[in-house]
């Protein structure tokens, strides 16, 4: 018997109408579903979004444990644990779908997870449906233009620390802060001394029915939000080289550009 086939299925942020209808078909289709969860007693935040899209999950399927922790080797079992899960069915014949939460390529499990499975069995084969990520979905919510023309967008993890956002914002036009919840206050702090407060927006779980809204994000300050929370910076003084046959100068390295250019 060959095996079955691993899908990484996006369903967006948290709206239902914002899963795709490639998504949506293949979650009717009957195959095995997987999702992600913290703990063994937690909720899977995307099984919530495709039961409130109307679909139901199978008789079949269950939960794959990937633990919120920066230890590499705790990590490393659970994500092994879940592949061996998924090639178990695969080898009954089974498609297994595992559902992901926003977008499969963008801070996700899905690719931990593909990897250990084809790390195991390379003839596994597997196909990533393409998902709203949670910051496009923010954007959208929030009438916050993510890039216009030859603006310039960062997208990090918060955890990379103030120093690095206070950076990024000198060499970028807009910045998409994930994974804020622990800096929080650090960001805003930051934020208020830039004079980048007005420019600033903050959402947690976008598109869920916990939706929540911040424009004026220094009344975050002292706050607790949730982990699916991120943060859109435009910084309008950044500075841009001029135009030279199309092209942006450095403003930091005019004279190597020029010489490129004339070359
Ligand atoms: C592990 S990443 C998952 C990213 C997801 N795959 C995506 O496409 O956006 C988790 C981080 O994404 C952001 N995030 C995910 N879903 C969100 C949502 N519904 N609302 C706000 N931020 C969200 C948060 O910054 C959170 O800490």
């Amino acid at each position: 018997m060959s095996s079955g086939k691993l899908y990484g299925v996006s369903v967006g942020p948290g709206d239902p109408d914002l899963m795709t209808r490639r998504a949506y078909a293949l979650l009717q289709e009957s195959a095995y579903w997987t999702y992600p969860v913290r703990n063994s007693k937690s909720d899977s935040y995307a099984l919530n979004i495709a039961t409130r899209a109307g679909l139901s999950p199978p008789s079949d399927h269950c939960a794959l444990i990937f633990p919120m922790t920066h230890d590499e080797s705790k990590l490393g079992k659970f994500r092994q644990r879940a592949a061996e899960k998924v090639l178990e069915v695969l080898s009954t014949g089974n498609d297994v779908m595992f559902l992901v939460e926003g977008d499969a390529s963008t801070y996700s499990t899905f690719g931990h997870l593909a990897r250990h499975v084809i790390d195991m069995d390379s003839s596994i084969e597997i196909e990533t449906i393409a998902g709203v990520s949670s910051f496009n979905a923010a954007a959208a919510r929030l009438q916050f233009p993510l890039t216009e023309v030859d603006d310039k967008m960062a997208v990090i993890p918060a955890n990379y620390g103030i120093e690095t956002i206070d950076q990024l914002l000198n060499d970028f036009d807009t910045l998409v802060l994930m994974k804020v919840k622990p800096l929080l206050d650090d960001i805003i702090a930051l934020l208020e001394k830039r004079g980048l407060v007005e420019h600033a927006a903050f959402i947690e779980k976008a598109g869920s029915l916990e939706e929540r809204v911040v424009r004026d994000v220094s009344t975050l300050k002292g706050q607790t939000v949730n982990y699916l929370s991120l943060m859109l910076v435009k910084n309008p003084d950044h500075e841009r080289g001029e135009i030279l046959r199309g092209c942006r100068k450095k403003s930091t390295d005019n004279s190597k550009q020029e010489s490129v250019l004339n070359a």
